[in-house]
């Protein structure tokens, strides 16, 4: 598996890159949007759905509980649905936050969102602001993730900052990205550069 693969508006999911293995992450979920047939599960790649648990299991160890996860895997046929959902609620706006079908990450199994538990209470409207997404934030590089789409990154990333969505691009990445601040994209591209170094 390519923990680096780059799914965005120009670059969609091809059938081969679609997750063989997915498995459900082990932390108590709660239903997100769903619609009929559809399971409430929330699967992740194998490799990333054990360093999500790990990250979020001694995060919340720490915090109480605060952080759940809220979408991981979805199928082609769910963003496609999803995207006619927030496509009536918010017309053309709704692209600046919803992947076109095979242009989501959340295809490759290596993508998650969280939602929070706020005084018992879940909630899905995190502003990037709260001290514990900060920290997530800022630690999620030591299990291999990283924010996909931070503030000042909407031109290369093709979407609205979102304090919620991590990806697991493996540790080196991760780490890497951490240190540059550059997007997936950005750190992709240079990279292939022949002998550049970062
Ligand atoms: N919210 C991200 C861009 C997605 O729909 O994949
Ligand atoms: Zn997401």
């Amino acid at each position: 598996m390519d923990y680096g693969i780059i799914i965005n508006k120009e670059r969609l999911i091809t059938d081969d890159e679609l997750p063989k293995k997915l498995i459900a992450v082990g932390i108590n979920t709660h239903p997100t949007i769903s619609f009929e047939g559809e399971t409430n599960e929330i699967l992740l790649e194998e490799t990333a759905a054990l360093w999500f648990n790990k990250m979020v299991g001694d995060f919340n160890s720490l915090h109480n509980n605060k952080i759940i996860p809220d979408s991981g895997y979805r199928s082609v046929e769910r963003q496609e649905r999803l995207l006619k959902y927030y496509y009536a609620q918010d017309g053309e706006k709704a692209y600046t936050y919803v992947a076109p079908p095979r242009s989501s990450e959340h295809h490759t199994g290596l993508a998650i969102d969280v939602a929070m538990i706020v005084d018992g209470e879940y909630t899905d409207d995190i502003t990037g602001e709260e001290p514990e997404i900060k920290e997530l934030i800022e630690n999620s590089y030591k299990y291999g993730f990283i924010l996909r789409y931070p503030k000042g990154k909407e031109q290369v990333t093709g979407y609205v900052y979102e304090p919620w969505h991590f990806r697991f691009v493996g540790l080196d990445l991760a780490k890497e990205i951490h240190e540059t601040g550059l997007a997936l994209e950005e750190v992709v591209q240079l990279k292939s550069k022949k002998g550049f170094k970062l």
